[in-house]
């Protein structure tokens, strides 16, 4: 093809225009989340993430111009997804402990959780001391197994651990464990939508205040900065109350 002065000029406004319209688009990040606990996240009938962390993010997003895509990830390896650089940050109900600000940073807290105890409607089960001698079922590295932990010891063999929360009720509902240790809002929402399970909950006065953060890789300084003033300002204009009374009720 000849080479006029003419496409040479058209060659390069079309370039500037594309580096132009890249440059502007929104950013994507690309987000972890374990969307096997609702109402925190799930997976609709599209297999698509959804739930009040989803939201939050999406409002969070919208604030600060950049866009989201949520990866449904295992939560075993979830946290190793930021330092590989597959992803850009997790919101999976994450509670904010010591160690994992050792090897991650977050985002402000958005939302106040704590354990609370699954156990059969005719189980004698009334606090978290009665598990001791119990099989009790928890998701693998969450806080809900450090609670087991501290209870029966790190290497008892009656921490029953799942890949998966589901997994753990589905165990018990089986009658193969006796209680399944989980976030209070994950734990609560299961009993009430499912009562042919027959299941309560357990409320024990040692369990502690958890709160729930958005981790991204330990340094990203710009990133925790950003979602921070997201979190502000969806808190400020009534986008987080609206969201939580959507999950929450009251
Ligand atoms: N809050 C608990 C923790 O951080 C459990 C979180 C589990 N989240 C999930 N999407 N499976 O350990």
């Amino acid at each position: 093809m000849k080479r006029t002065p003419f496409s040479f000029l058209a060659t390069a406004l079309l370039a500037g225009l594309m580096f132009n319209t890249s440059a502007q688009a929104a950013k994507t990040y690309q987000v972890a989340t374990d969307a096997a606990y609702a109402p925190f996240e799930s997976l609709n009938e599209k297999k698509e993430a959804v739930g009040f962390d989803m939201d939050i993010m999406q409002a969070i997003a919208a604030k600060g111009g950049f866009q989201v895509k949520f990866i449904n990830t295992p939560w075993e390896g979830i946290f190793a997804s930021l330092n590989t650089g597959d992803r850009d940050m997790v919101i999976s109900a994450v509670t904010i402990t010591p160690e994992r600000k050792q090897s991650m940073d977050f985002s402000e807290p958005y939302f106040e959780a704590k354990q609370l105890i699954a156990v059969g409607q005719s189980s004698k089960v009334t606090k978290l001391a009665d598990l001791k001698g119990k099989k009790v079922g928890v998701q693998t590295g969450t806080t809900g197994d450090e609670v087991a932990q501290k209870l029966l010891g790190k290497t008892s063999p009656n921490i029953k651990r799942f890949e998966s929360t589901p997994l753990a009720i589905k165990e018990l509902q089986n009658g193969g464990i006796d209680a399944v240790i989980a976030d209070n809002g994950v734990v609560i929402n299961f009993v009430a939508n499912n009562p042919s399970a027959k299941l309560k909950t357990i409320d024990d006065a040692t369990f502690a205040k958890e709160y729930y953060g958005i981790a991204v890789k330990k340094g990203n300084k710009a990133l925790v900065e950003q979602l921070n003033k997201g979190i502000a300002a969806i808190k400020a204009d009534g986008t987080y109350d609206k969201i939580y009374k959507k999950y929450f009720g009251k």
